[in-house]
């Protein structure tokens, strides 16, 4: 397949003009996918810019490896995790990092892949496993998780992860359904979710946020992006951008909170009038909002229609020097 088939990449401008990519900068795009967001940044760092790209996909590195070959030794592909990036980086020696880009969630590729049990397509539903895995070496499919989990966590996971109403009501029905046959295809949930009557609220089917509830909690999504932002904001230069594209609440308001929270520095409870915590600033916002897709791009890409670009730049700290300085 050819790269530009496999996803076409959101917010491409407006993450390029963010970044402030230059020649010869060290990048890291910690969601390489189909190696559309990576190309750009390559080539905006021409001639001589590096990329390290990270994804759990190993489908997704294969498009990306085909598509990123013609730049050579300027690139390198790592099957790991975005929350892996600090040791991953550390092993290759790959330090002070100019810029970064975390594009979350599911690609298109994953997204519409019949096998991989991401969506509810009625043509395909008897025949789709419960999987909704991003890396396959992982143990933790959604079938299993229907399995194994307790009442209790499938009501915690639909209702933090999927906003559901009615969450109680579906965790007490899969326990239920469960003791008679496992639920093994994405007909099966479908059922299911449609014998607890639970609501979508007015601008979803119930199934959509039954879907996202149990992807995230499959991946373990959440605490990756934590993690991931974490591990990213050590990684930069002073000087380095970070830029971060979500796809749904959920995940913008842990990086609108990550970042605020480092372009604060001080974590003290607001009404203490001496601060002791002593944390610096980290960060500096690059605009106060979200960036979102242009009218044009969310015509001609429906998929782009939720995403939200934020991004912040590493602040120098005492001790530090730029890379961008020493370079
Ligand atoms: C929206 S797509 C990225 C598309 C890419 N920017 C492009 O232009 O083709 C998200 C990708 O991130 C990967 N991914 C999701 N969570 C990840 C994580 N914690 N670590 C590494 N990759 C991850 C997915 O497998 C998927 O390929």
């Amino acid at each position: 397949m050819a790269g530009s088939d496999y996803h076409r990449p959101v917010l491409l401008e407006e993450s390029l003009a963010v970044l402030a990519l230059r020649p010869g900068f060290r990048v890291v795009d910690g969601t390489v996918g189909g190696g559309g967001h990576a190309e750009a940044m390559l080539r905006a760092t021409d001639p001589d810019g590096t990329l390290i790209g990270f994804d759990v996909d190993p489908e997704a590195l294969a498009a990306a490896t085909a598509r990123l070959a013609p730049f050579g030794h300027r690139v390198a592909l790592e099957h790991a995790s975005f929350r892996e990036l600090g040791r991953v980086l550390a092993e290759r020696g790959f330090l002070r990092v100019d810029a970064i880009l975390l594009d979350l969630g599911v690609s298109s590729r994953q997204l519409d892949a019949p096998d991989r049990g991401f969506r509810f397509a009625e043509e395909s539903a008897d025949v789709t496993a419960l999987d909704m895995r991003m890396d396959p070496r992982s143990e933790r499919t959604a079938a299993r998780l229907l399995q194994e989990a307790t009442a209790e966590q499938l009501e915690r996971w639909l209702r933090e992860y999927g906003e559901l109403s009615g969450a109680r009501r579906l965790a007490e029905t899969i326990v239920e359904v469960r003791r008679e046959a496992p639920l093994r295809t994405v007909r099966d949930l479908l059922e299911v979710v449609a014998r607890a009557r639970v609501g979508g609220g007015r601008r979803h089917h119930p199934a959509t946020l039954v879907f996202q509830a149990l992807r995230i909690a499959v991946n373990d999504e959440l605490a990756a992006l934590e993690e991931g932002l974490e591990a990213a904001i050590d990684a930069l230069a002073p000087g380095g951008r970070l830029a971060v594209i979500a796809y749904h609440s959920l995940e913008d308001r842990i990086v609108k909170q990550c970042l605020r929270r480092e372009a604060r520095g001080c974590v003290c409870p607001p009404r203490q009038p001496v601060c002791t915590c002593g944390r610096e600033p980290r960060l500096r916002l690059l605009g106060r909002r979200a960036v979102r897709p242009s009218e044009h791009e969310t015509r001609s890409n429906p998929r782009a229609r939720s995403a939200r670009l934020r991004a912040a730049e590493r602040l120098p700290t005492s001790d530090a020097h730029s890379s961008r300085e020493v370079a």
